[in-house]
């Protein structure tokens, strides 16, 4: 079986991954082109982890492409209630679909799930581990907005232990010829050393953390926030002490450069206050209208639809 799966950010090379924000951009500009595309064709949304952003803009994607969609988005409505396993579901999702997302709360159950699959899985999103869609809402979002992905200098700030978005991204952009990483996180939740010492050893870039927003916010061109996340605490206390390490507000933002951006996965509780939101340089409602056209790209890819044509 030779079905393509989106489960790691190493999954596509640069050349793939350049080819999807080609086909983003695309879509993006002529989205009529597109609107019949996948018509017959079906995406399963499969959940089993709170979501906003990603569910919806995948089953958009989806409908914006002439597909259908269907799926649930609260485990506890399927059978996984009844003790289900997720490689019944899929054995049997395969025959419903033509394509899966899967958010999951255990770290490599997209995996797992895709080894017994017949049609692609998506992995969006397993437990503190990865999410790969989100990386590729990211890399669209960098390109759109600064014109190129390498030679910038960005900065992860917040939960770094935690965070799948920034294990993902980082994974992704140390092959882009990024300038420079900077890490700004409380000491408990600082990149996992595994990563960092990928980072440093196989890629050789530049690394730099440090604890405080202050003192990097005036050099940096993408200030990168995350969420300090509550559900993957085992201590209410560690949350309480730690949920309010960083907080960006207009004081903060005094001291950046004009063209900063500033990306944010979403969803935000108290990193960044509503008043940055006016600034231009608080990209990240953009950003996550960007997941929708470059998710439009990826099914495309995985299904193997053809569209080089249209351009
Ligand atoms: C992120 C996630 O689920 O990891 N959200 C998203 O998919 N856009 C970030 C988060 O939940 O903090």
């Amino acid at each position: 079986m030779n079905t393509k799966h989106l489960i790691h950010p190493e999954d596509f090379t640069v050349q793939e991954l350049n080819q999807l924000i080609q086909i983003a951009q695309n879509i993006l500009e002529d989205p009529q082109d597109y609107k019949n595309i996948c018509k017959d064709k079906i995406l399963a949304t499969l959940f089993y982890e709170p979501s906003t952003r990603t569910r919806l803009s995948f089953e958009s994607a989806m409908l914006r492409l002439g597909g259908n969609v269907l799926g649930f988005s609260d485990a506890s409505t399927s059978s996984v209630s009844k003790g289900e396993s997720i490689v019944d579901t899929i054995q049997v999702i395969s025959s419903y679909a033509d394509l899966a997302a899967i958010r999951h709360p255990k770290e490599g159950a997209p995996k797992l799930a895709s080894k017994y699959s017949k049609i692609p899985i998506i992995n969006a999103g397993d437990g503190g581990h990865e999410h790969p869609t989100q990386t590729l809402t990211d890399l669209f979002t960098i390109y759109m907005k600064k014109g190129n992905i390498k030679d910038q200098k960005i900065a992860f700030c917040g939960d770094l232990k935690f965070g799948r978005t920034v294990h993902s991204l980082i994974r992704t952009l140390c092959r882009y010829n990024i300038k420079e990483f900077i890490l700004i996180s409380p000491d408990e939740l600082t990149l996992p050393y595994e990563l960092k010492n990928k980072l440093i050893e196989e890629y050789d870039v530049k690394l730099q953390e440090v604890s405080t927003m202050e003192e990097v916010i005036g050099e940096i061109d993408i200030l990168y926030m995350t969420r300090i996340q509550k559900e993957r605490f085992f201590n209410e206390a560690d949350y309480e002490r730690l949920k309010n390490s960083y907080i960006l507000d207009s004081s903060k933002i005094k001291l950046a450069k004009d063209d900063m951006i500033i990306m944010h996965p979403l969803p935000r509780v108290n990193e960044i206050s509503y008043e940055v939101d006016k600034d231009p340089r608080a990209i990240y409602f953009e950003q996550a209208s960007f997941g929708v056209y470059i998710r439009m790209a990826l099914i495309l890819k995985l299904l193997g639809v053809d569209c080089t044509c249209l351009k």
